[in-house]
């Protein structure tokens, strides 16, 4: 342990931007311009398969939830960063920031598994379309969906809960602009490079084996589609996957690119970069591909933008 005469730290001090202080209003504008994109495109996504009978399918309840939890997700960090790029003292308590890494950490966490789940779902339909109702019925569903909820938060409470049984000690300065797991673990006092490698197979077996999973169904899916005579036939199975295996590319390439690399290689502007892949962009953009990609949202918008255009013609 370090010198014990640093007393314990009550708070930490955000110093991300801070070279960046003339900058700080037109971040604010673009992160809140990016916030409310991301709440109000999740948000349709819901509404529109809530009010469309057609999607009330397995694929849409995955996809609900999804949005659901990208709107908590970037909820957990994007208030807290906003106001902070307003207010001259970046300072969140200790219990705030742990708070805030609970909720993020857990949400992380299920939407790998919930991916996953949605993996399976697609390959099921399309490698065993005969035995799909039978497969992947509703109860079957809520208990995949439910499954990822419970492994996120008892497999992040209980790391969240070890990172802060740590001692911080001294300035408490964070070189981030939220509470992620490694900026605080490094401001710990004690030597964390044994926690490290246990983050390490922490994240290699959280991460990486949901990952496998998802390629083996999309090998899998891909070599069913392949073998489909008709080209029609074929483009019409991939249209019904090519969504998520872009939502998903774009999930696990900035989580595995965080997690799983070369220790020396990470520098704090690099993690400060990747941290806004996965927490600004990829919410942001998964109404997008899935409102631009997916032929049945799409149809599903064109319906409930029509018919309230015609209501206010009437
Ligand atoms: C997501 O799934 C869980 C577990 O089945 C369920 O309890 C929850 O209501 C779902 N959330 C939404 C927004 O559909």
């Amino acid at each position: 342990m370090m010198s014990g005469n640093q007393s314990l730290c009550t708070k930490f001090t955000f110093v991300a931007f801070s070279s960046l202080a003339e900058l700080q209003i037109v971040l604010f504008i673009v992160f809140l311009i990016m916030y409310l994109f991301t709440v109000g495109g999740n948000l349709i996504i819901i509404c529109l398969i809530w009010v469309t009978p057609s999607l009330h399918t397995p694929m849409y309840f995955f996809l609900v939830n999804l949005s659901f939890l990208e709107m908590c997700y970037i909820t957990s960090v994007m208030p807290q960063t906003l106001v902070h790029l307003l207010v001259g003292t970046k300072t969140i308590s200790v219990g705030a920031c742990a708070a805030q890494m609970y909720v993020f950490a857990i949400l992380g966490l299920t939407e790998c598994c919930l991916l996953a789940a949605m993996a399976y779902d697609r390959f099921i339909a399309i490698c065993y379309p005969l035995h799909y109702t039978l497969r992947i019925s509703p109860s079957v569903c809520s208990k995949l969906a439910a499954a990822s909820w419970i492994i996120g938060m008892v497999v992040e409470s209980a790391q969240t809960t070890w990172i802060f049984s740590l001692p911080f000690r001294g300035t408490g300065k964070i070189d981030h602009f939220f509470c992620d797991i490694m900026p605080v673990v490094k401001l710990s006092c004690v030597d964390t490079s044994h926690l490290e490698i246990v983050f390490f197979f922490f994240s290699v077996v959280f991460l990486i084996i949901p990952c496998i999973f998802i390629l083996c169904s999309y090998v899998l899916i891909l070599v069913t589609i392949f073998r489909i005579p008709s080209a029609a036939g074929r483009h019409k199975a991939f249209s019904t996957c090519s969504s998520h295996i872009l939502v998903v590319s774009l999930f696990y390439g900035t989580a595995l690119f965080t997690y799983i690399q070369p220790k020396n290689s990470h520098t704090p502007d690099t993690d400060k970069a990747t941290a806004l892949m996965y927490t600004v962009i990829t919410p942001a953009l998964n109404p997008v591909i899935y409102t631009s990609r997916n032929k049945e949202v799409k149809e599903a918008f064109h319906w409930v933008t029509h018919r309230s255009s015609h209501r206010q013609m009437a």
